[in-house]
């Protein structure tokens, strides 16, 4: 078989419903890439290869794997958004892929020669902030979040992604950060599961428990977050969170009761409106 066939064959295995994949062609490319040790990046020039007996057997470890409901980022190690690779591991939650539709939510209400601070609040790996950071480069971004273990990682990740340009705080929402730093742009994908709710057996049986529920109707830290927003924001200053689709109206009223403008909800690709966004008065 080749590389190419093996790519397409895994892509149809994983679209199988039971699976949960966010995009089944690009979970192929990872593990087929990961057997071969290269990157995703360099498959097309390999399509017509044959896959050797050895990458074979590697590839079949990798997919049993996934097939026992274990997350793709977690077995390559990897993932990878805006076109940019991130190392995950355990000790953080793997980014979703349409993560891009909350930082795209911020970005396009902040000017590309903007400068001053970005903070991603909850940053798991730091793949929100780190994203702002490479789209924006007159920012400097602070990432927080109050696993050490995830900020460990949103280090390691910011050092080799926007070298120099990042700061690393663990602690509480806004607690850790420098008194009096005001920001152009904040970022967050908070836990906002309600308690109970039932997650699937490859989300709560590897990623960290910390990351999902926040309370009986899941905004217990987005109210605690948005109750200390408006002092943190620069004049003008943005705000983008994601949230579950139920809770979008909500969040909206916590902001405008903030004392924010122009709240927006930001649809995904398939139309779905999952991110919130609102700005400080000038
Ligand atoms: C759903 S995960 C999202 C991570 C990251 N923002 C992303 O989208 O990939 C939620 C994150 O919130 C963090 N978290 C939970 N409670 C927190 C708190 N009180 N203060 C700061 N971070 C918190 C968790 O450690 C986890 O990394």
């Amino acid at each position: 078989m080749t590389v190419g066939e093996l790519v397409h064959h895994t892509a149809l295995r994983l679209s199988a419903p039971e699976l949960l994949s966010e995009d089944p062609g690009q979970e192929a490319r990872e593990l087929v890439a990961h057997a071969l040790g290269v990157l995703p990046a360099e498959l097309p020039d390999q399509a017509s290869n044959c896959v050797d007996s050895r990458q074979h057997g590697e590839f079949m470890r990798l997919l049993s794997r996934r097939l026992d409901a274990e997350p793709t980022g977690y077995i390559v190690g990897a993932v990878e958004l805006l076109g940019l690779r991130f190392t995950v591991d355990r000790r953080g939650f793997i980014p979703r892929l349409d993560l891009p539709v909350l930082i795209n939510a911020g970005l396009e209400r902040v000017p590309r020669e903007v400068s001053g601070f970005a903070l991603d609040l909850a940053c798991g790996i730091g793949a929100a902030g780190i994203c702002v950071g490479h789209a924006r480069p007159g920012l400097r971004v602070d990432l927080t979040d109050v696993s050490s273990e995830a900020i460990e990682l949103a280090r390691e990740n910011a050092d080799r992604l926007i070298p120099g340009r990042a700061q690393c705080y663990a602690g509480d929402l806004f607690q850790p950060l420098p008194r009096g730093r005001r920001y152009a742009i904040v970022t967050a994908n908070p836990p906002w599961v309600p308690d109970g709710t039932p997650l699937p057996e490859e989300v709560i049986n590897h990623e960290p428990p910390v990351s999902f529920f926040g309370g009986p109707d899941g905004l217990d830290v987005v109210r605690r977050l948005i109750r200390e927003l408006p002092e943190w924001l620069a004049p003008g200053g943005v705000y983008a969170q994601e949230c579950d689709p139920s809770q979008v109206d909500k969040v909206i009223g916590l902001l405008t009761g903030a004392g924010l403008r122009d709240p927006r909800a930001h649809p995904d690709k398939d139309g779905v409106r999952r991110v919130v966004s609102a700005q400080r008065h000038g």
